[in-house]
């Protein structure tokens, strides 16, 4: 974390993370989940956050759907209280930009969840290498676990909760991620999840087998 930017000065807080850390019992991290829209995130993101719960380590999940109606609501949310200049300047969509932006946001928010101790759950598809990578050089070696989501873009299409992909086909949206928007896979994730072939609490579990193998969860947390 720089110490100065723009004349703007980071305040080092008296309780450290370490010792946020030992008061729960187990690390902060961000277990960031990346993938096409449909691939399941969101079902694997909710039954880990449940899992830790129940295991006592303190969780939170930050997802983007929920994300995009409050902290990154487009223009349109925006607009009615602010102002259309306010809401065109603030306001994110799907753009490549605004999804740099939108990840940009989350991985800082991702950062001081973690600075509080959290096992920060985050589900976005996060379609761009270079912004997921930019998150992970800003934490600590460790406490950025990226897991991909790899469910086949022929099942996440049949499954289309949203219908968007069908209206993608139809030219009806552009910017797609998979039709007309890239996914851009990592090359190294920590966790590859084969989505579509098991089901989602089985590649919760694998994740919770991960964060124990990487004492993020220690061995006494039963
Ligand atoms: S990201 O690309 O910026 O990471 P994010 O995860 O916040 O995307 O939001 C993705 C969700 O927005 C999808 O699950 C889908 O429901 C919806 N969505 C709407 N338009 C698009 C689009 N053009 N590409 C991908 N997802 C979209």
């Amino acid at each position: 974390m720089s110490n100065e930017s723009g004349g703007i000065h980071w305040h080092q807080q008296s309780v450290s993370r370490e010792e946020r850390e030992r008061l729960g019992g187990h690390r902060g991290c961000v277990v960031w989940l990346t993938g096409l829209s449909g691939s399941g995130k969101s079902t694997i993101a909710n039954l880990l956050d449940h899992r830790m719960h129940s295991l006592g380590v303190r969780s939170f999940v930050l997802d983007g759907d929920n994300v995009r109606h409050g902290l990154n609501a487009p223009p349109s949310v925006l607009a009615p209280q602010h102002g259309e200049e306010f809401a065109k300047r603030f306001g994110l969509g799907f753009s490549a930009m605004d999804r740099e932006e939108n990840i940009r946001r989350i991985g800082a928010v991702a950062e001081l969840l973690v600075e509080a101790g959290l096992v920060t759950i985050t589900a976005f598809v996060s379609p761009y290498r270079r912004d997921r990578d930019a998150i992970r050089q800003r934490l600590r070696p460790g406490a950025f676990i990226e897991v991909f989501v790899d469910t086949p873009l022929a099942i996440c299409e049949t499954r289309d909760p949203k219908g968007l992909y069908k209206q993608a086909r139809a030219g009806q949206i552009k910017g797609m991620t998979g039709i007309d928007d890239p996914y851009e896979a990592p090359d190294r994730p920590e966790l590859v999840l084969a989505g579509g072939v098991k089901d989602a609490a089985t590649l919760a579990q694998e994740i919770v087998d991960y964060l124990r193998n990487a004492e993020v969860i220690l061995p006494e947390v039963r």
